[in-house]
């Protein structure tokens, strides 16, 4: 799968992708992981990306000629729909990230300042999605968080698929409560079931457990 992520602060990503996972899925070639200066599809001296915003009011707007042309340059590489970090945009969660992870490839674009030019929506038929109700000062963090966890369902990138079935999202979540050695550690010992080797009793415990933790956090959000 094929990420094309348009910025104005490309080497934010090779830090972040250079490692774990992601780091080796982009080195077996299982994912393409490019990082474009948006600053190459300005025609002006001082590459201009962000202009005043009509009606008035503070800060600066990106600007949708070159957002506009950069996607355009990519389009022959990539086939994937375009998606326009946005914190109004739609949330972020692991259902739309399985339906994102069947795509060929996405093209994410940051936003800066106080964001980009409605006209780059219409333009691209672009989705706008947010990681969350709070703001950040720039799309690269989210598009960091998206391309993560989308790049952990591609087949291959994460190496024992058990893993992702046991997901806290999936269908058969875990989120369970985990314990590795020590056995007892300052007076809290693991639950004796998980010593048991009894592998009928762990798995109900687990069930039990993540479905608890699931229940509380369902209720949780419900209040909110
Ligand atoms: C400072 S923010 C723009 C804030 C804008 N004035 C507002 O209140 O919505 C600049 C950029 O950061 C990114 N961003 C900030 N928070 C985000 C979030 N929760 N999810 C996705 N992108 C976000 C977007 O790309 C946005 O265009």
């Amino acid at each position: 799968m094929r990420f094309d992520v348009v910025t104005i602060f490309p080497a934010m990503f090779a830090p972040v992708f250079d490692q774990g996972v992601v780091g080796r899925a982009i080195e077996k070639g299982l994912i393409e992981l490019h990082a474009h200066d948006l600053r190459d599809h300005t025609h002006d001296r001082h590459r201009q990306v962000d202009d005043m915003p009509f009606g008035g009011g503070p800060g600066m707007v990106l600007k949708p000629e070159p957002v506009i042309e950069a996607v355009e340059s990519i389009r022959p590489h990539n086939p994937g729909p375009v998606i326009l970090m946005e914190p109004w945009g739609e949330r972020l969660d692991q259902r739309l990230v399985e339906s994102l992870a069947i795509e060929p490839g996405l093209i994410i674009v940051c936003g800066r300042y106080e964001g980009i030019d409605d006209r780059v929506r219409t333009a691209l038929n672009a989705r706008e999605v947010s990681i969350g109700d709070y703001v950040l000062s720039g799309g690269e963090i989210p598009a960091m968080v998206l391309v993560d966890a989308v790049a952990r369902l591609v087949p291959g990138v994460v190496g024992d698929p058990e893993s992702l079935a046991q997901d806290s999202f999936s269908i058969e979540p875990s989120g369970w409560p985990q314990f590795t050695r020590p056995a007892e550690y300052r007076g809290m010992s693991v639950p004796e079931v998980l010593l048991s080797g009894d592998h009928a009793r762990i798995r109900q415990w687990r069930r039990q457990q993540a479905s608890q933790r699931h229940g509380l956090h369902t209720k949780e959000l419900k209040q909110t």
